[in-house]
């Protein structure tokens, strides 16, 4: 903990930046397995909010990994720490008024509630991607499953490393029952019960 550092108020508020967006802003926090569809609906909600004049932007586990946290790997406490950092930056988001949707696998709930209770109420919404494994595994996107199995790479979630599903997700998305744009659409439903859009 560095010590001699003394917080700064910003000019500009939240609720500054808010106002000039004409919107609410908070994080919606996508967590499923590799292949459930977490980048791939975040980026299409993204989109579609970014048509309606939502001020959005995307924070993915594959893009941050190749900078931000490049030096971490998929170690419990590397996964901690990559949950840590996104949702201190997913915060900074809120704060400068904008929608933020994060696709990261985050497959531990102690991790998720920690960026939970760093941002108010409203602000942190929780998105369970929801697909069975032997799905993502037929998916196979990027052929990451294909090597887990045949022990090529370590740790990998839903094979040799955990996942814990959320238990009380404010939205639950099943990718493997409705397409991208249903599940665009389920969320967008979300926002307008919410009076966001
Ligand atoms: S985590 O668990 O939240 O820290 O992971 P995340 O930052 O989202 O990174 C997941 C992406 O990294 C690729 N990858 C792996 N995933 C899981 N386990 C292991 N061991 C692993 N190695 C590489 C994979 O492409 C993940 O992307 P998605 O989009 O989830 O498929």
């Amino acid at each position: 903990m560095s010590t001699n550092i003394v917080w700064h108020e910003q000019a500009l508020t939240k609720q500054d930046q808010r106002a000039k967006n004409k919107h609410h802003s908070a994080v919606f926090w996508f967590t499923g397995l590799s292949g459930s569809g977490k980048s791939t609906v975040a980026n299409a909600a993204a989109k579609r909010l970014h048509d309606l004049g939502v001020n959005t932007y995307v924070l993915d586990g594959d893009n941050i990994r190749h900078g931000l946290n490049k030096d971490l790997g998929f170690s419990d406490e590397d996964r901690k720490e990559n949950i840590r950092r996104i949702g201190e930056v997913a915060k900074l988001f809120v704060d400068s008024g904008q929608i933020v949707f994060t696709a990261f696998i985050s497959p531990f709930q102690e991790d998720r509630e920690t960026v939970r209770q760093l941002l108010e109420k409203d602000e942190f919404i929780e998105v369970f991607v929801s697909c069975p494994l032997e799905e993502c595994e037929a998916r196979d996107p990027k052929g990451l499953y294909q090597k887990a199995r045949a022990g090529q790479i370590p740790e990998f979630t839903g094979i040799s490393s955990p996942y814990e599903a959320p238990a009380a997700p404010e939205l639950v998305l099943e990718t493997n029952l409705y397409s991208v744009d249903e599940c665009v659409d389920q969320l967008i439903d979300f926002m307008k019960r919410k009076q966001w859009v």
